[in-house]
């Protein structure tokens, strides 16, 4: 199966057209699943998401949604955890049933007793209808780092150093971003019936060329979604100036 593209001239562009594409799940499911992204990239996506909900053209009191990933040991008021980043950056200002909106529990001391439950809330969903996701520079989706094999189900990981190197810049220092996180599969993922990643800016463009032109391998996590039967890449020109 082939990624579709759409290539934007810029970032706005791009969170238009994703944004366009949610809604259009949205509008057209009675109890949509969205399954939704934290990081720079979607913020764009979502404030669109919120204009339209606040002119009373997209409604999400029907909406479900199961986020990626979160950071081990941050509860969700703490101001870098994703649980705290998802309601102020989209459930806070939309119509969404708060009980809705599910975000791995980063409280949860014990690694497997965390997986095991966002598993079983991810399965009671009946299944994730569009996914978002973003990339990291190193290829990776959600938390899911470069290895030697695809995960299956939420897991605990141990970010990379170029993780925390990149995501460093919402926190007061490098130290203080957590280890460990909690994060869904590839294989949960990759279940989903539709997926969006969206990527923007010249810094991503030679893992968005690994992964859309590469081999599909574990050590570029995001390779897999060649695999999958109907994925859509919403790239700006920078992110695809060397594809
Ligand atoms: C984090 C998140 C990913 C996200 C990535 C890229 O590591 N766990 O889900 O895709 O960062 O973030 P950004 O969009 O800020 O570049």
């Amino acid at each position: 199966m082939s990624v579709k593209i759409i290539r934007t001239k810029d970032y706005d562009e791009m969170s238009l057209r994703v944004a366009e594409l949610l809604a259009a799940e949205i509008r057209a499911k009675e109890a949509p699943v969205l399954g939704l992204a934290t990081g720079s990239t979607p913020v764009g996506a979502y404030c669109k998401l919120i204009e339209w909900n606040k002119a009373g053209e997209l409604d999400f009191s029907g909406v479900t949604t199961v986020n990626l990933d979160e950071y081990k040991g941050l509860d969700g008021d703490n101001d870098q955890s994703y649980r705290y980043f998802m309601n102020t950056n989209l459930f806070d200002h939309v119509n969404i049933d708060k009980t809705r909106t599910h975000v791995p529990d980063g409280t949860i001391e014990d690694p497997e007793q965390a997986c095991r439950e966002y598993d079983e809330i991810i399965a009671a969903t009946g299944g994730v209808d569009i996914q978002l996701l973003g990339m990291g520079h190193n290829g990776h989706i959600a938390f899911n780092e470069p290895s030697d094999a695809f995960s299956e189900g939420t897991c605990c990981v141990r970010l990379t150093e170029s993780t925390i190197e990149a995501n460093k810049r919402f926190f007061d220092s490098a130290d203080q971003v957590p280890r460990y996180a909690y994060t869904m599969g590839i294989g949960s993922i990759m279940a989903a019936r539709k997926i969006v990643i969206a990527v923007s800016g010249s810094d991503k463009a030679e893992a968005v060329k690994k992964a859309f032109t590469g081999p599909v391998t574990p050590w570029v996590p995001a390779s897999i979604l060649q695999e999958h039967p109907d994925c859509t890449l919403v790239a700006d020109e920078a992110a695809l100036s060397l594809l």
